[in-house]
């Protein structure tokens, strides 16, 4: 179980990218805790999507925490130009880094919260040793690369066993789960020990975004 106040991170891959930061002031107005930045570089993850340029550009769009999810490889080049960009957490994957301690060392001299990812196939055993460096651990459930897929079962039990490993440690850290996150999943992941709740289609593909962040949260927003 997590006690923490759970937050939501619309992830604006799935936005509307001709008015991006017309869509990233829209979900800030609707209500979203932190605005969460899909980089993909086509090598780590089959797909493009931008860098520090845009965040550079939506930066003054929005007074919330900006979340960058690094899907990248070479993570250790583009830090310092997404915390200059105006990212206040980085997220590096433990697969796309040989020195995962060296990268999350950059992550934290840059000034940024440091987060760190795993695919869903990918071991919680890869934290050994660097849980205690971090402020949040991003447990992909999808294969990155894509907004709108399904989220996979199989990587529940692995939100559980972080969460046992955190509070263990007696550590303050973030579980964030990204991908495929739903109305008809919240309650599952929140009550696995998850916080910080990612999700694309399920505000951005919504026609009230209010209602989709609200519904999220598992309340219903006044007036509605
Ligand atoms: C996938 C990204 C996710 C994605 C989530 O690689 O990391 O943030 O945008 O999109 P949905 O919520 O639609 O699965
Ligand atoms: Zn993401």
């Amino acid at each position: 179980m997590n006690t923490s106040p759970i937050k939501i991170a619309p992830s604006i891959l799935s936005a509307d990218f001709g008015r991006l930061a017309e869509e990233v002031a829209a979900v800030t107005a609707a209500g979203a805790d932190w605005i969460h930045l899909d980089v993909m570089d086509g090598h780590f993850v089959p797909n493009l999507t931008f860098g520090p340029a845009i965040v550079k550009a939506i930066r003054g769009a929005s007074a919330l925490p900006f979340d960058a999810h690094l899907m990248i490889a070479r993570p250790d080049d583009f830090i310092d130009a997404f915390r200059a960009a105006g990212a206040d957490s980085i997220t590096v994957h433990a697969e796309s880094t040989p020195h995962l301690h060296r990268s999350l060392s950059r992550v934290r001299a840059s000034g940024a919260r440091v987060g760190v990812s795993l695919n869903p196939h990918t071991p919680l055993s890869a934290l050994e040793y660097v849980l205690d460096e971090v402020d949040l651990v991003l447990l992909m459930t999808v294969n990155p690369g894509f907004g709108g897929q399904s989220f996979i079962q199989a990587v529940r039990p692995k939100i559980r066993a972080l969460r046992e490993m955190i509070s263990r440690r007696h550590l303050s850290v973030d579980i964030q789960v990204d991908g495929g996150v739903k109305p008809a999943n919240v309650d599952q992941v929140i009550g696995d020990g998850a916080n910080v709740l990612v999700a694309g289609s399920a505000v951005f593909g919504q026609p009230d975004y209010q209602v989709a962040i609200q519904t999220l949260r598992g309340s219903t927003p006044v007036g509605v």
